[in-house]
């Protein structure tokens, strides 16, 4: 956007000093990504760190007309250690390109973690705000910081922090105080952070400034009132169909740990308060953590989110590297729901089309070339009789992953119990569905260690990895009684 003064007055204010850390960090990503084991371990179409540790996406905007995500980043080890941001570019959101690492934990006021935030474009400038954290013999400390940059290289400006601890309302907990979700409206650049009360509830805090360095204050725009899980992380707030959307990732939110939610409703931009409908998950697989958005554009809104949950033994650690995102998805509001797309980029990547129509099942069966580990595959499942229709995915003699629907209990399960390389924690996961004209359509992505389910036509969505054997690629189907099926599946190839 123009704005009606220019911030390149602010940016003489950039902070030029060499980063010795970041340029470390540079050159260990060079040396050691040549070094990884295998190129084979590696998911085929989903974003993943060149080697280390990935978890949050961060300031996923468009830039010069091309796609930038960043992410939390520990190059040095597998294991989450203090924050860099990972930056990768795309044109189409599907094939990523490695970008130098953007920021680095070197200065007084975030040498714990370049923490979680968000990316916006103004003018030629390319501005990422982001959280200070800072943990040390006085306790935790996090403020909100600003770098600028030209979509390579990012400095931090001499004001940081622009949100400094002084300038969180009372009752409101210092050591808790991150993740800023920027945007531009009306002459003005909005920010929502994650916070906790005094009493220990999350909320969400709303910040306002005309010139991106000094913030005041506006509101909360809601509370967990204890119900809604603990501290509140990684906010964003958008317009989509005529209606704002809240999202937020409360911690601890239910017996499988930190979940990710929304609420759509109204926000006032005068009081920051949001008023919406009641909080739904917008994720219900065991993997699906701090999702972020951002307009594409033609207009899309577009989400992504890191594949992978707090607190489990993450396989792949052995392969050199941990986290991925999901894939990109396409956002839209229906009858006060948000639904979910995988993005329309992805189809020009569908290779090798197989295709079965109308086929009655009642039993097991096998479907010649319906097999695989980086596929789509769409199935629509007409229930005559049947209760129950189930198909075993990323199987061969040792080891399985079920997706079943119960159509009594109209429960749509998924169950990695059976994979061998075993995680701890929940493994079996499952949401109410309800089928339309007695039918069930999946939509169901598979990378080399993920699965990403649509249900019924973006309505619901899971998302779970599974770390599974390269050679188990075995698909089998199920039903216990008459059911008519029908198959698309393609090879998806990204090379
Ligand atoms: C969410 C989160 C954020 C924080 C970041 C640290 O997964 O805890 O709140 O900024 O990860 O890496």
């Amino acid at each position: 956007m123009r704005l009606n003064y220019s911030i390149l007055d602010d940016l003489e204010l950039v902070d030029d000093t060499k980063s010795e850390i970041l340029e470390k960090a540079h050159v260990h990503i060079h040396e050691k990504s040549r070094n990884i084991i295998s190129q084979e371990e590696r998911h085929k179409y989903h974003l993943m760190p060149e080697i280390g540790w990935m978890n949050d996406p961060n300031g996923f905007s468009v830039f010069n007309d091309e796609y930038h995500l960043f992410y939390q980043y520990y190059p040095y080890d597998v294991k989450w250690g203090p924050m860099y941001w990972g930056h990768a570019k795309s044109r189409d959101l599907i094939k990523w390109e490695y970008a130098p690492v953007a920021l680095a934990p070197d200065k007084s006021y975030d040498i714990s973690g370049c923490f979680s935030g968000s990316a916006i474009q103004v003018e030629d400038k390319h501005v990422l705000m982001y959280t200070g954290h800072v943990d040390n013999e006085q306790g935790v400390r996090q403020v909100q910081c600003i770098a600028v940059g030209d979509g390579t290289k990012y400095r931090k400006i001499k004001n940081n922090p622009v949100i400094a601890t002084d300038e969180i309302p009372d009752e409101s907990n210092i050591s808790d105080f991150r993740d800023p979700k920027i945007w531009y409206k009306d002459g003005n650049f909005y920010s929502v952070m994650g916070s906790r009360h005094s009493d220990e509830s999350g909320k969400v805090l709303m910040y306002k400034s005309a010139n991106l360095i000094k913030w005041n204050y506006i509101g909360t725009l809601d509370f967990s009132r204890h119900e809604i899980g603990g501290m509140w992380e990684c906010p964003d707030v958008f317009n989509l169909d005529n209606k704002d959307v809240f999202i937020l990732s409360p911690q601890d939110y239910n017996e499988f740990g930190h979940r990710s939610v929304y609420s759509i409703g109204g926000l006032d931009y005068n009081t920051g308060k949001f008023t919406g409908n009641e909080y739904k998950q917008i994720d219900y697989g065991l993997d699906f953590y701090a999702p972020q958005t951002t307009i594409s554009p033609d207009g899309r809104r577009i989400m992504v989110a890191w594949m992978q949950a707090w607190h489990r033994n993450i396989p792949s650690d052995k392969f050199g590297w941990v986290g991925a995102m999901i894939l990109p998805r396409e956002l839209k509001v229906i009858n006060n729901k948000l639904y979910q797309y995988p993005v329309k980029e992805l189809n020009k990547y569908r290779k090798n089309p197989i295709e079965y129509k109308n086929i009655s099942l009642n039993g097991h069966k096998i479907f010649d070339g319906i097999e695989g580990k980086t596929i789509e595959l769409k199935l629509n499942v007409e229930f005559k009789e049947g209760n129950e229709f189930s198909l075993k995915i990323m199987k061969s003699e040792g080891e399985e992953t079920l997706i079943k629907y119960d159509k009594t209990k109209r429960l749509l399960i998924f169950d990695r119990s059976n994979s061998t390389k075993t995680i701890k924690g929940p493994n079996v996961i499952q949401t109410n569905i309800d089928l339309k004209d007695n039918t069930l359509s999946l939509n169901i992505f598979m990378d080399v260690y993920s699965v990403e389910i649509f249900a019924q036509n973006g309505e619901k969505t899971m998302t779970s990895t599974v770390y599974s054997e390269l050679e188990s690629t075995g698909i089998e189907f199920f039903s216990d009684s008459l059911i008519s099926l029908d198959i698309s599946k393609w090879d998806l190839d990204i090379k």
